[in-house]
Parts: structure tokens; C-alpha cells; sequence
């Protein structure tokens, strides 16, 4: 039987469910669920009940992002910092990861688990990844961009979180997903993940409501920004060519506007090979690791 799918809401859960869908949904969630051994602590289990109990919660919150629509799903499972734990409670998780990731991952199409993970670490893999692709002639390096970096990063597939959740009353993001969040909207919870309700989720999905036209505009001129700095490089890289070429600076409208649109279809064509390369790297990379681990 599938643990995502079973369980239906409350009557009173799909009434209010279907309220908060009239207004905007956040598309993509992210989740830092955080509080289970406070929570083992609390209810005077082992450590371990309280991570399993973490494991039943998501699953269940699954269910509630299904039945309201939300398309994607990022959870912080274990971060590289989760390793400094002692022994006994990483091997722990590890068995449940074991036990749990390839059934959750059968049923999920639209969960990502990031484990063994940090932001700064992703961020830092993709400006080497960039100096890579320069460096292998693939780039100029006035192709790199915040664009290119978006499309270096593990998340590529993935449009960015609208709403981030932490539990436990902890109000920092612990390097999960920095660059990803910065037009996000971020609620932090105090209750204790394993104890997450459906009104907790509820609530926080409200809170993006009341903040979604904000978000919205800084989003858009976020954009509009990204595209105007482009296109400035463009105009620069033109100006430099006319030059060369014994142009004034202005130079020929028509020549201005044909080197324009060359510039704009080569940099694509780079930036399509490069990632093309990138893909193929990651994919012996994986390969090599599967090897080594069988
Ligand atoms: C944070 O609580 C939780 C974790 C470090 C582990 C998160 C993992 C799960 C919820 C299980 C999901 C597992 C899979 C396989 C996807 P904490 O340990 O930091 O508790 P505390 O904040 O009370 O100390
Ligand atoms: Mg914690």
C-alpha cells in the first residue's frame, strides 16, 4: 500500500483545504524539519523513535501537499554538518534512509531529499563547475552569470522554493538552499516536526498568501534586473568587436544590431554545449560512485 496516497482529509481538513486553494498556492515547498530529538526528549523515547517518528511525519505531510496541490516538495534530510553527531545516531539515520529513501523515492515524483548536503558547498561546486567550462574552453568568461550559476546548481530542475518551513522554533536556514531562497517566503514554526499538523501547514501557506504580491514584484524585478545586466554585457561585448572592427563606439546601426543578435545566439550555443559537458561529467561521476560502492 502506497504511504503517500493513503489517507484522505477530514471533512473539516478538505473544507479548509479548498478555501486556501482560492487564493495563490505556493508551487514549491520546502521543508527544514527540525525538532525530533527535542521531541524524543520530550516524550521519553530513544533518539531514534523520534527520527522514525520525523520519517511517519513527512510522509503524512506528503499526503497533505498532494490533496492541496503542491506540485514539489525539497526536504533537508541530512545535512553535511549531520555528520559531527555521534556514531550510533548518524548510523541510525543512515539505516532509515536505507529503509525508507528507495520506497519514498518509487512513489515520489515530486519530492527531493537533500542528503549529505549544504548550500554553501552546492554554491561553491558550481563557481568551480563555471571555471571548469572557461577553463576547458567551453565559456567565455563573460558568460558567467547568476543565470549560468542557477543552471550549475543540484537544483536546476527545479523552479525555486515559494515557501521555505522551519520547525522548532529556530529561525536560521542552516545552509539549506541560500541561493535558492532569496525570493522566498520563509516561515518559521515552533512546533516540533514529528508533531507538524495539517493546521501548521495551513498556517504557513496563509502567511505566503498575505505576502505573495510583495514576493511577486521583488521576484519580477529581480528578473527584469538580471535581464537588463545581460543585456549590458551584450552592448559592451559589441561596442569592444566595433572597435576592433575601426567602428565608432555607436558604430553602424545595422552592423550594431546583426553583431547584437550573433553575440546573443553564440552565447547560447556555448552555454548549451557547456551544460551539454557538465551533464556527461555528472553522470560519470555518479557512475564511478556506484562502482566503487558495489
Ligand atoms: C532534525 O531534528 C532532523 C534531522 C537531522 C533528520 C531529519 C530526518 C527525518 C525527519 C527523517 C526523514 C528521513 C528520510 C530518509 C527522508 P534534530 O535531530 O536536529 O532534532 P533537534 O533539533 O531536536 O535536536
Ligand atoms: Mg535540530
Amino acid at each position: 500500500m502506497s504511504w503517500i496516497r493513503e489517507g484522505e482529509l477530514t471533512i473539516l481538513e478538505r473544507f479548509c483545504a479548498n478555501i486556501i486553494k482560492a487564493g495563490p498556492m505556493p508551487k514549491h515547498v520546502a521543508f527544514i524539519m527540525d525538532g525530533n530529538r527535542r521531541y524524543a526528549q520530550k516524550c521519553h523515547v530513544e533518539r531514534q523513535q523520534g527520527h522514525s517518528q520525523g520519517f511517519d511525519k513527512l510522509a503524512q505531510t506528503l499526503r497533505w501537499c498532494l490533496n492541496l496541490g503542491i506540485r514539489e516538495v525539497t526536504v533537508y534530510a541530512f545535512s553535511i554538518e549531520n555528520f559531527k553527531r555521534s556514531k550510533e545516531e548518524v548510523d541510525g539515520l543512515m539505516d532509515l534512509a536505507r529503509q525508507k529513501f528507495s520506497r519514498l523515492l518509487e512513489e515520489q515524483c515530486f519530492l527531493n531529499v537533500c542528503f549529505a548536503y549544504t548550500s554553501r558547498h552546492e554554491i561553491s561546486n558550481a563557481v568551480r563547475e563555471m571555471a571548469w567550462g572557461v577553463e576547458q574552453g567551453l565559456l567565455e568568461p563573460s558568460d558567467v552569470s547568476e543565470s549560468l550559476l542557477d543552471k550549475c546548481l543540484y537544483t536546476n530542475n527545479s523552479p525555486d522554493p515559494d515557501l521555505l518551513i522551519r520547525t522548532s522554533g529556530e529561525v536560521r536556514l542552516s545552509d539549506f538552499l541560500l541561493w535558492q531562497t532569496s525570493h522566498s517566503c520563509l516561515v518559521f514554526q515552533s512546533v516540533l516536526w514529528p508533531e507538524y499538523s495539517f493546521w501548521n501547514l495551513c498556517e504557513a501557506i496563509l502567511r505566503f498568501q498575505m505576502n505573495y504580491s510583495a514576493l511577486q514584484k521583488a521576484r519580477d524585478s529581480y528578473m527584469e534586473e538580471r535581464r537588463r545586466q545581460q543585456m549590458e554585457r551584450d552592448q559592451a561585448y559589441v561596442t569592444k568587436k566595433l572597435q576592433q572592427e575601426g567602428f565608432a563606439s555607436h558604430g553602424d546601426s545595422r552592423r550594431r544590431r546583426t553583431l547584437l543578435q550573433k553575440c546573443t545566439a553564440m552565447r547560447e550555443e556555448r552555454i548549451q554545449g557547456f551544460l551539454q559537458a557538465l551533464e556527461h561529467k555528472r553522470v560519470d561521476f555518479f557512475e564511478r560512485l556506484c562502482m566503487v560502492s558495489a
